[in-house]
């Protein structure tokens, strides 16, 4: 069951029981319009959210999936990427007393988001590496352009519209894009499954 319908069960189950203490022993049918009423409708859900089957993406490729009318990136590291991903943190925190990969610098121009690459990434299926996945809206922070993959001076995303370089976590690094590459709402269904929304 998702976040998403946890909460509704919560609400439906709210508004049953706050009829039956206001005296009124309403029937479900007096209450089932409201919370209808309430709730998007089963296909504008059904459009919210997608699952990608993702067992053939290799390490070292991207998918790009349309999800909400907008791209997403859904990359699968090598081991090499995720170690020069992890060596950026680091570098992020040189010449600061304590190495703080979340820390705000110059280097992370969203200082909205700072993060580190390990909290930008999907957690593993098991038997694969930590930070094996990253998801990402695939639309450019400055316009809205889409960024090409394996490019730019960080190695990760570089959005040809006006030059705006992301690294190999989606982050803004150089250029006139203000934001870090988004992370959708995303989890495994399953070991090949990703669920998106
Ligand atoms: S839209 Fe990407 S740099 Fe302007």
């Amino acid at each position: 069951m998702s976040h998403a319908d946890d909460h509704e069960g919560t609400r439906r189950d709210f508004l049953y029981y706050a009829t039956a203490g206001a005296g009124a022993v309403a029937t479900g049918a007096a209450v089932w319009p409201l919370v209808n009423q309430m709730n998007p409708s089963a296909d504008v859900r059904a459009l919210s959210t997608i699952r990608v089957d993702v067992s053939g993406v290799e390490p070292g490729t991207q998918l790009t999936v349309k999800w909400l009318g907008k791209p997403v990136f859904i990359r699968h590291r090598t081991g090499a990427e995720i170690q020069d991903a992890m060596e950026q943190d680091v570098a992020f925190a040189e010449g600061q007393s304590v190495i703080d990969p979340l820390a705000r610098n110059e280097n992370l121009p969203d200082e909205n988001a700072p993060a580190s690459d390990a909290n930008r990434c999907m957690p593993s299926p098991e038997g694969e590496a930590p930070q094996a996945w990253i998801v990402q809206m695939g639309v450019c922070t400055h316009l809205g352009c889409v960024p090409l993959g394996n490019a730019g001076d960080f190695g990760g995303w570089f959005c040809p519209c006006h030059g705006s370089h992301y690294d190999l976590s989606g982050r803004i690094r150089k250029g006139p894009a203000p934001e870090n590459l988004p992370v959708p709402p995303a989890q495994w269904v399953d070991d090949a499954t990703i669920l998106l929304g």
